[in-house]
Formats: structure tokens, C-alpha cells, sequence
């Protein structure tokens, strides 16, 4: 056999799509696993919008479309961002790709290569940096502090710059921590990019499930403090429980798009029509089902944080955003025991069948993630176990906690 390319061996596997393939063989061999890693929606696709897939398939829209999506659409998105945030954008400024994971890779394939620098930050999603390789660009990394609740702040990636930099890469509500930066923080960041002529990725996919009242209008801030520098990319997936349909969307300036639409041309083309319909109902229907789901995950949060923080085992910034919770395991780790989160992961789910995603996934030694996008009774059941599982390894919970 011929050798692999040398890419492939710069990259690794998705972690977090790791612990759900274990956990379907896991469920295969007839095992029972709490499954506290799914980094979906437990929820349905809202009816609406799946009868618009229907609805697609029975009026034999199944052919091809244009490749950045129905005018439709991207329309759709359009409306959607100036009814959710003011923004003007046109047509021309919207690609629509499979998932928010095409939309970042197009985006790295059409912004960076070989020389590039590109800024992202730690805990974070791996699929960003791991993009950023795929387009021969160098990743950087901005270490985010546990001391403030791994807040996104300027003043790092602004320290982080060189004249390689080419971009820099947001993930606004983060994934894994929850955490948001704020528009005071990014407007830092926008005048700095503007003024040193950086591009800024903003990975937008969790924007529908932040639970305070807190102002992210970050597309605002981006088209008033670095216009033509600022990108935007959106999903489908999380918002409106349509993980498996596959639908994002980036929003740049018309010659991103124009050089993104001919990377897609030559990759997937369009994404599926009958995806495109019923993502048509969602951007476009009433958006109260995404209220009703972020309800209930906000209702999750609150009971899941007190439950696995209360006895002092464990602690865990309550998240101002998306389903997770990052839970700091320090306490559970020891030389001879458990030495790293990926011990900690990997016990759970021989011992207690508790899955979760290890922090290692996510550049975060010491912390594991907790996914609440499962009910309450297994969120119930599996934090019991999880203290039940600490009690047996530390002596006594951290004085005063
Ligand atoms: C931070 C982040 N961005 C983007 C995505 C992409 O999701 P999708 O491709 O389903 O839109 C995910 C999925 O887990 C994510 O966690």
C-alpha cells in the first residue's frame, strides 16, 4: 500500500465524536451508559420544520441548487440576523454549507495557508484548530484562566499577534466552558484587527442558548469596528435541534463568499435541497421553540450545577451559555490513582457507566465536560454517580465548599 498524505497525520480525530462512537458500541454490546457527552440537542426537530422536509420530498424538490444555497435561504439568514441584531447584509454576503463545521473550514481554506499565523483560544473547540492545520496555516493559542471563569478577553490575543498573524478565531457562547466575550471585549478586539488588517472568525453555532440577558450582538460589533474583516458562522444545528441535517452558514464579505463558494463547488456542492426547506421553517417560522428549549436547558443547568457542586468534589463556573458544564476534577486526580481528566473519563465509564468528554479534548487537563442536553433524570442519576464516584477516591470535600 502507497503512503498517506502528510496532512492526515497532522490531524487527530474529532475527541468529542470519540466518546459518542464508544458510547453506541458501548449501547451495541447491550451495555447501559449514561450518556452525559452528546454535544446535541436531546430534543425532537421542532414539527414545523420537519414538515417542511417533508413537504420538500413530496413537491420533488430533490435536485441540485445553486451551490451557496437557494436564494431563499440565504435570505432567510439575512432577515434572521437583522431581526435578531440590526445588521444589513446582502445575499450576496451568505453561503449556506453543511453544518457550522463547513462553514469554519470553508472559511480557514478561503483565509489562511502556509506562513499564516492564526490566533485561537484554550479550552476550546478542537475542530478550529484542527481546521487551521488542514489549511497548512499555524495555530496559536491563547490560554483562557480558570481564576475568571474562562472569559474571552482582548488584551491576550491583542498580546498574541505577530506580523504572521492572519486571523484570529472566536467561539462565542464556547464550547466547552459556556462562556461569552463580552461586546466591550470584542469591540477591543475589532479596532485592533481593523487597524493591523486581521481577519476575525466568530463561531457563532451555540448564539440561541445563552440564558441571561447578557448583550452578545457581536455581528454588530464586528460590521461597525472591523467591516470587511469580520466573519460570521452560524448553524442550524444546535438552535433548532437539527444536528442531523446538517446546515450553517457563513456570513463575509462577498469575496470570501465568492472564493468560498468556489471551494464548495468543488467539494460538496449545495447543501442537501430538502435540508435547505426545512431549514427555510426554521430561520423563517416562529422562534418561540427555541425559547422552549433554551428554557429547559437553562432549567438543567441550574439543577445539574448545584447538584455536582454542592458537596465540594467538584467545581464549575455556572455557564452563561450552550448545554455544558465544565467541571474542574482536580480534586479526583492523584499520581498513583487517577492522573489526568482522561483517567477521570475513562473510570466513569468503566466503573459508574457515566460518559463525559475529557478535557484533554479541548486543550483543558483537569476538567471534564458535561453535556445537559440529556433529561433530568438521567442528569439526577448521573450526578449521583459521579459523587458517589468521588466520595470513593477523596477523603473529604474542600473545607468551606
Ligand atoms: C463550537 C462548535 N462550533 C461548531 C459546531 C458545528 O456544528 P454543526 O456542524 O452541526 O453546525 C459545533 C458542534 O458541536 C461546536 O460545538
Amino acid at each position: 500500500m502507497s503512503r498517506l498524505a502528510a496532512r492526515t497525520s497532522r490531524i487527530a480525530t474529532s475527541p468529542t465524536m470519540k466518546v459518542s462512537a464508544t458510547v453506541d458500541r458501548l449501547k451495541r454490546e447491550g451495555i447501559a451508559v449514561l450518556d452525559l457527552g452528546a454535544g446535541e440537542p436531546d430534543f425532537p426537530t421542532p414539527e414545523a420544520i420537519s414538515a417542511a422536509g417533508h413537504a420538500a420530498i413530496d413537491q420533488a424538490f430533490t435536485k441540485y441548487t445553486p451551490v451557496g444555497g437557494t436564494l431563499d435561504l440565504k435570505r432567510a439568514v439575512v432577515q434572521r440576523y437583522a431581526a435578531d441584531y440590526g445588521v444589513r447584509y446582502q445575499e450576496s454576503q451568505v453561503i449556506i454549507t453543511a453544518g457550522g463545521k463547513q462553514a469554519l473550514y470553508n472559511t480557514a481554506l478561503a483565509l489562511f495557508g502556509p506562513g499564516d499565523e492564526v490566533i485561537l483560544h484554550t479550552p476550546g473547540w478542537p475542530t478550529l484548530t484542527e481546521q487551521v492545520k488542514l489549511a497548512d496555516a499555524t495555530p496559536v493559542f491563547v490560554r483562557l484562566s480558570p481564576e475568571d471563569g474562562f472569559a474571552i478577553t482582548a488584551a491576550p490575543f491583542v498580546a498574541a499577534i505577530t506580523p504572521r498573524t492572519r486571523g484570529i478565531v472566536l467561539n462565542s457562547p464556547c464550547n466547552p466552558t459556556g462562556a461569552i466575550i463580552t461586546e466591550a471585549e470584542l469591540t477591543r478586539l475589532a479596532q485592533e484587527a481593523a487597524r493591523r488588517d486581521i481577519w476575525i472568525v466568530i463561531d457563532l453555532c451555540y448564539e440561541k442558548l445563552i440564558f441571561e440577558p447578557l448583550p452578545h450582538n457581536l455581528p454588530r460589533v464586528l460590521e461597525t469596528h472591523c467591516p470587511g474583516l469580520g466573519i460570521i458562522c452560524g448553524s442550524a444545528s444546535k438552535a433548532y435541534a437539527m444536528t442531523g441535517w446538517r446546515c450553517g452558514w457563513t456570513i463575509a464579505p462577498p469575496s470570501v463568499i465568492a472564493a468560498e463558494n468556489a471551494l464548495q463547488s468543488h467539494a460538496t456542492s449545495n447543501v442537501a435541497s430538502i435540508t435547505q426547506r426545512a431549514a427555510l421553517a426554521a430561520l423563517t417560522g416562529s422562534q418561540q421553540v427555541v425559547d422552549v428549549m433554551r428554557r429547559e436547558y437553562q432549567r438543567r443547568r441550574d439543577a445539574v450545577h448545584e447538584w455536582l457542586t454542592r458537596d465540594g468534589y467538584f467545581t464549575a463556573a455556572l455557564p452563561a451559555a450552550t448545554f455544558y458544564l465544565f467541571l474542574d476534577v482536580s480534586r479526583l486526580l492523584s499520581a498513583d490513582g487517577l492522573p489526568t481528566a482522561n483517567d477521570v473519563a475513562r473510570a466513569l465509564l468503566d466503573e459508574v457507566r457515566v460518559a463525559v468528554t475529557p478535557g484533554e479534548a479541548f486543550d483543558a487537563p483537569g476538567y471534564i465536560r458535561i453535556s445537559f442536553a440529556t433529561s433530568l433524570d438521567i442528569l439526577r442519576e448521573g450526578s449521583d454517580r459521579l459523587i458517589a464516584f468521588a466520595r470513593q477516591r477523596v477523603s473529604a470535600p474542600a473545607a468551606g465548599s
